[in-house]
Formats: structure tokens, C-alpha cells, sequence
């Protein structure tokens, strides 16, 4: 292959490997991190029960689906029979609920897309976002961090992707560039395509888990402790995966007709999602489904001018991996506008 090729000998790639793997491990959050996000939630989940009995609190997201590094905000999402009560108006009582507690800067902010209550919890310094009914979002977060547990080749590698995206500065959506789940989905595809695949399809499987959230059905085999080693007959390291990862998304994707899709573990049309034009603001130039929202693309943030961004950031990942002979200390250069 091309880059067994260029990267001259074997040592280079034992080289990189252990750079790519020292980047990793000083991104992972220590123990007693996890364990302060838990008493936070306990918590949290104690005042809230005194207003709401019923009402139960998830975390989601980065602290839950194990691709977060350390000193992350922690999103939190609380379920509650809403009724017909506005979710403004829990917001605020939630809001209220919380200030008279110890904690600080807490703000609701209900104009936003999607609604929160912001705060800070002085004794360990966290800061956290509480939403309001987003099981979808709990749901997914579980599924992500199913996939992590049966390769551990897939956090090292959304890991370096993330931390390679935030020194780029194309991990912004409201820049137009890609959330952090949207990445790692982009990883979880790129490991399902690998040949051997790194990563089955978890939703193509028997389902030992299903559940109908907002109406729509999230149901795929979740017993991953029986698929450990499962892609170890692919026998590719971090630096071939991150080198072949961007490699794939600079020269490989058809942005014109393809959808990488996690739900079939394969890319489909875009033709057969209706996804060929613009529709309103969504503009479908990378196209990345949402595993369980069928309808969302999580490319849609992406416009004409960040396409261009992202694809020119990919080829120039691509091409350090290629021809540096110190990938890591170029790859994450901060971007400078
Ligand atoms: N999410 C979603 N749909 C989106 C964006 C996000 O459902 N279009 C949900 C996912 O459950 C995701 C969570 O919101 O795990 C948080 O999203 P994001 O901030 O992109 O990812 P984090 O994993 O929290 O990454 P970071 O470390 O950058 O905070
Ligand atoms: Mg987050």
C-alpha cells in the first residue's frame, strides 16, 4: 500500500505509533474526574427529586461516551413528564431550584436551539449544561459507547481526530464545520469499511436493545462484551488507521452521491435519501446520517465556503501523514487564521 510504501522503514511507523499513542494517553480524564462528575450528578439529581420525585438525570454526551478528554463540560439531560408545561418554564424553575443551591453562573438559556440551564459547581471546578427530554441524545450516546468497547482502536482514533479538529478549529458548527459526534460517527464508518472491518454493524445485528424514543426506534445488539477482538484480524495500527482515515476523507468519499451511514455500516446514495440538493438550509455536502434520526444529516452545518475548509484541512492531514517525517508535531498545529 501507498503508505507502506512512503514511510520508509518500519521504525517510522513504530515511531509514530508511539507518539500517537502518547497523545492519546495525556488525553485521557483520570479517574477521580469521573468519579467528581458522578457525585455532581448525585447531586443534582437530589435537588431536582425534591421538585420533581419522578424526574430522572442522564448524562450524555462527551462524559458518557467515552471518547470525552479531560476537564470536558459535562451534558446532562433530564427526563421529566413534561405535561403540557413548557419546557421554558422547567427551565426556569429548574434554574431557580439550582441558584438557591451552591452553585454558580447558572443561566437559562431557553432561546437557544437547543434549550439549556447552564452551571458551574464550585467544590470540583465543573461546568455543565442540563437539557431537557433529549433521550435521542441519551440513546445515542450509548450506542457510541458500545462501539468503543469492542475495538479499542476506535477511541484512539476519534481521540487523535478530535484533538486534530479543535487545533484546526474545523470543530465548530456554528462556523460551519463538524461537531465532535459527527467525527467520531466519521470514525465508526471508517473502521466498519476497513478490510477486514475493524467495527461490525451494531444495528444490522439481532437487537438485545431496543427502545422507541420521540417515536422514532433505536434498536441494535448491544451485548458488545461478546464482540471484543472482533477486528483483530485487521492488524492495523493507530498511525496506518489515522493516516488511512484522513486519506479516506481527503481522496477516497464521494461527496457528490454518498451518505456514510453507521445504521448500514457502508455508504448509501444520496440518491435514495433525497439528499441531492439543497433544501432550505440544508445543503448536504458531506453527508453524515444520523444513526437513529434517519432524516438528520449531521453534515447540514456545512456550507459552500466550510466545505471547502474541511477538505482542504483532510488533504493537508493526508499529505503530513504521508510525507513528515514528524507527523505528530505538525498535525495538530494550531490554525491561525
Ligand atoms: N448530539 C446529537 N446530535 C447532534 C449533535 C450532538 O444528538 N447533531 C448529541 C450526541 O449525543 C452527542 C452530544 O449531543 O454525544 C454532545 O455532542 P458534541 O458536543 O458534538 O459531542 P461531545 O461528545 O460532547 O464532544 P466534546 O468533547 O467536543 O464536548
Ligand atoms: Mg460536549
Amino acid at each position: 500500500r501507498m503508505f507502506k510504501r512512503q514511510m520508509v522503514c518500519r521504525r517510522d511507523i513504530e515511531r509514530f505509533n508511539r507518539s500517537f499513542l502518547a497523545i492519546y494517553e495525556s488525553l485521557i480524564p483520570p479517574e477521580e474526574e469521573k468519579e467528581k462528575q458522578k457525585q455532581l450528578l448525585t447531586m443534582l439529581e437530589k435537588l431536582v427529586n425534591k421538585e420533581w420525585p419522578e424526574a430522572r438525570l442522564f448524562l450524555y454526551g462527551s462524559c458518557a461516551n467515552s471518547f470525552g478528554v479531560s476537564k470536558s463540560d459535562v451534558d446532562v439531560c433530564l427526563a421529566i413528564e413534561d405535561g403540557d408545561t413548557r419546557k421554558s418554564e422547567i427551565l426556569l424553575r429548574l434554574a431557580d431550584i439550582l441558584q438557591s443551591d451552591n452553585l454558580q453562573n447558572v443561566q437559562a438559556l431557553i432561546r437557544a436551539r437547543v434549550p439549556i440551564v447552564k452551571l458551574m459547581d464550585p467544590a470540583s471546578g465543573i461546568s455543565c449544561d442540563i437539557c431537557i427530554n433529549n433521550v435521542l441524545a441519551v440513546v445515542n450516546t450509548k450506542l457510541l459507547r458500545d462501539y468503543a468497547q469492542i475495538d479499542v482502536r476506535l477511541r484512539q482514533l476519534a481521540y487523535i481526530v478530535k484533538h486534530w479538529a479543535k487545533s484546526r478549529a474545523v470543530n465548530e458548527t456554528y462556523h460551519g464545520t463538524l461537531s465532535s459526534y459527527a467525527y467520531v460517527l466519521m470514525c465508526i464508518h471508517f473502521l466498519q469499511q476497513r478490510r477486514p472491518a475493524i467495527l461490525p454493524c451494531l444495528q444490522r445485528m439481532e437487537a438485545t436493545y431496543s427502545v422507541t424514543v420521540d417515536g422514532v426506534q433505536c434498536a441494535y445488539f448491544d451485548q458488545v462484551e461478546k464482540l471484543q477482538g472482533w477486528g483483530s484480524r485487521n492488524r492495523e495500527t493507530i498511525a496506518e488507521l489515522v493516516w488511512g482515515f484522513f486519506y479516506y476523507w481527503a481522496y477516497c468519499h464521494d461527496y457528490a452521491n454518498t451518505v456514510a451511514s453507521v445504521r448500514m455500516g457502508r455508504t448509501i446514495s444520496k440518491r435514495e435519501k433525497d439528499w441531492t440538493r439543497r433544501v432550505g438550509n440544508d445543503r448536504h455536502l458531506i453527508c453524515i446520517e444520523d444513526p437513529f434520526e434517519v432524516s438528520h444529516d449531521l453534515g447540514r452545518v456545512v456550507d459552500k465556503f466550510s466545505i471547502r475548509v474541511l477538505r482542504e484541512e483532510f488533504e493537508r492531514a493526508a499529505d503530513i501523514m504521508q510525507h513528515d517525517s514528524n507527523p505528530c508535531g505538525t498535525l495538530f498545529q494550531p490554525y491561525v487564521p
